[in-house]
C-alpha cells in the first residue's frame, strides 16, 4: 500500500505536496481552501518585520510568456512579501494550525539582515505553533534593494550567518531557501549547511523581463510607462531548477541535506521528477495560481499509482533514485553510440527532420530516394543527435537505436560496449593513461 505521508526534517507532512510561498498562501482564507482541496503543507507568503505595511504597486505586476496554444510556459512577478500587517498574519497562521494539526505550516521569513530584528520575530512565529521557517534569501526585486533577499542569498557569508541566528534563537527547523540569480548554487547551499540549516529549498524565481511592446517600446509588466526585472517562474524553469536541486544533492559537501524543490511543478510526473533528483518535499506556486488548487489531486492519484507501480511503498524509498545518474561531462561514456532510424510506416513525409538535419546538423537524412519523396537515415553521417526525434511531430515515429556489437559506419570503430572516457581518452592531452585508439574498420 502506497503511502505519501513525509518526514522532512522533523516537518510531519500527509504528502508531499506543498503551496510555495506566494500569493496563494497569503492568507487564512486560501490556506483552509488549500488543505480542503488535499495539500499537504503550506510555505505561508513571506512575513516581513513589524511597521508600516509593504506597498506594492497598484497596476500589473504580472508578466507572462505564452506557448502557441496560449498555455503559461513562463510567468513573471514583480510582488513584494506579504502587505499585510504582521499580527494579521501570525494570528491567522496559529489558527489554521489549530484546525489543521496534521498539515505542514511552514513560515517564510525575511528581515533585515541584523541579528536583533530575527531575534524580533522568531519567537513571535514558534508561538503560532507552525512547524518550521523558511528564510526566504530569494526575492530578486524591490526587498533585494533594501538588503533583504537575493541580496543576502548571493553572498554566501550572510547565508550562514543568518542561518546561524535563526538556529540560536528558535527551536523551529530551519529551511533555507535559495536564489538561482548566481553563478554557482552549491555555495550557498553549503553556507547553509554550515550554518546549521535543516534543509534548503529551491529555487526562487530567475531576474527577467518577459517581453517589449514594440509600440510603446516599454517591457512588460509596466508601471505607469517604467518596468523594471521581475522574478520568473512556471515551466520554463523547470530545467533550471532541476539542475540545481541536482547539483545541491549530488555533492560532497551538500550531499544529505533534505531538499524541497520548486519551479514550475504543474503535475505527479514534475514531482516525481523532483523527488527522483533529491528532494524529500516539492512546492507549487505558478500551477496553483494559473489552475487552481484542485491540480493536487492529480499530483496525489498520479503519485499513487507510479509508486504502486514501481513498487515503491514509501516517498522515501525513491528520494534521489537518479541521483547517481548525474556526472560530469567528463565521465560521460565516448564509446557509446547511437544512431536515428525512422519508422517507415508512423511517418507522415513532412519533412521536418531533413531540414533541421540538413541545415543544421549533419546532412544525414534524405528526403528524395530515386526521385521519390522518401525520409531515411543516412548511418555513415550520423552522429545519433538526437535534433531529428526532437523536431519530428510524430511521436516515437524516430527513435535512437544504441549500436551493439557493431561497427558504427560514421567512425568505423568498432562499438563492443566497453567504456572510455575524457579523462582517459587519447585525444586529451591531459588524459592520465593514454589508450590507444580501436582498429579502424576494414
Ligand atoms: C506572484 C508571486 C509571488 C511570490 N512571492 C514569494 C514570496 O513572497 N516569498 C518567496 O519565498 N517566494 C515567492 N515567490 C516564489 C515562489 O514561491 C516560487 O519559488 C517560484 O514561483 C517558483 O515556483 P513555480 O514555478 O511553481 O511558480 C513568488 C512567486 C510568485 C509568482
Ligand atoms: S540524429 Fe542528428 S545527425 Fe542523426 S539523423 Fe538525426 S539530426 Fe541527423
Ligand atoms: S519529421 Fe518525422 S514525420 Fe516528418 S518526415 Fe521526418 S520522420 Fe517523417
Amino acid at each position: 500500500m502506497t503511502d505519501l505521508s513525509v518526514n522532512f526534517c522533523g516537518i510531519k507532512s500527509p504528502n508531499p505536496f506543498w503551496l510555495a510561498s506566494a500569493p496563494p498562501t497569503d492568507k487564512a482564507y486560501n490556506i483552509e481552501r488549500a488543505f480542503r482541496a488535499g495539500w499537504g503543507g503550506v510555505v505561508w507568503k513571506t512575513l516581513g518585520e513589524e511597521g508600516p505595511p509593504v506597498v506594492n504597486v497598484s497596476g500589473p505586476r504580472y508578466g507572462v510568456v505564452h506557448g502557441p496554444d496560449r498555455r503559461i510556459s513562463a510567468f513573471n512577478n514583480i510582488e513584494l512579501i506579504t502587505d499585510r500587517p504582521l499580527e494579521v498574519n501570525l494570528q491567522e497562521i496559529t489558527e489554521m494550525k489549530k484546525r489543521w494539526p496534521d498539515r505542514a505550516i511552514v513560515v517564510s521569513l525575511m528581515v533585515p539582515c541584523e541579528e536583533e530584528a530575527w531575534k524580533r520575530i522568531l519567537p513571535r512565529v514558534e508561538a503560532t505553533g507552525a512547524d518550521g521557517i523558511e528564510l526566504n534569501f530569494g526575492c530578486p526585486h524591490g526587498m533585494s534593494e533594501r538588503g533583504m533577499g537575493a541580496a543576502v542569498g548571493q553572498v554566501p557569508e550572510y547565508v550562514e550567518m543568518v542561518t546561524r541566528w535563526c538556529k540560536t534563537h528558535s527551536r523551529m527547523p530551519v529551511i533555507v531557501k535559495l536564489t538561482p540569480n548566481i553563478s554557482d548554487v552549491r555555495k550557498p547551499a553549503e553556507a547553509a549547511k554550515r550554518g546549521g540549516a535543516d534543509a534548503v529549498s529551491l529555487i526562487n524565481t530567475i531576474n527577467s523581463i518577459t517581453g517589449v511592446d514594440l509600440e510603446r517600446m516599454i517591457p512588460s509588466p509596466h508601471t505607469d510607462g517604467k518596468a523594471t526585472h521581475g522574478g520568473m517562474c512556471g515551466p520554463a524553469v523547470k530545467p533550471i531548477a532541476l539542475n540545481m536541486v541536482a547539483e545541491i544533492a549530488r555533492s560532497p559537501a551538500t550531499r544529505g541535506l533534505p531538499i524541497s524543490g520548486i519551479g514550475g511543478i504543474e503535475t505527479w510526473r514534475d514531482a516525481a521528477e523532483f523527488i527522483a533528483l533529491g528532494c524529500g518535499t516539492v512546492q507549487v506556486c505558478t500551477a496553483a495560481m494559473v489552475y487552481g488548487f484542485k491540480i493536487v489531486q492529480e499530483m496525489i492519484t498520479g503519485l499513487e499509482a507510479f509508486m504502486d507501480e514501481r513498487g515503491y511503498a514509501n516517498i522515501s524509498d525513491f528520494v534521489g533514485a537518479a541521483v547517481p545518474n548525474v556526472t560530469d561531462w567528463q565521465y560521460l561514456n565516448l564509446n557509446y553510440a547511437v544512431k536515428a532510424k525512422i519508422d517507415q510506416d508512423l511517418c507522415i513525409k513532412c519533412g521536418r527532420c531533413h531540414v533541421a538535419c540538413e541545415d543544421t546538423s549533419h546532412q544525414a537524412i534524405t528526403h528524395l530516394v530515386n526521385g521519390v519523396r522518401h525520409f531515411e537515415v543516412i548511418d555513415e553521417e550520423c552522429v545519433g543527435c538526437n535534433l531529428c526525434a526532437s523536431v519530428c511531430p510524430i511521436e516515437n515515429c524516430i527513435t535512437m537505436e544504441p549500436l551493439v556489437n557493431e561497427i558504427d559506419r560514421r567512425t568505423g570503430r568498432m562499438v563492443d560496449g566497453s567504456y572510455l572516457n575524457w579523462t582517459q581518452h587519447p585525444n586529451n592531452p591531459m588524459s592520465a593513461k593514454p589508450l590507444q585508439p580501436a582498429e579502424p574498420a576494414e
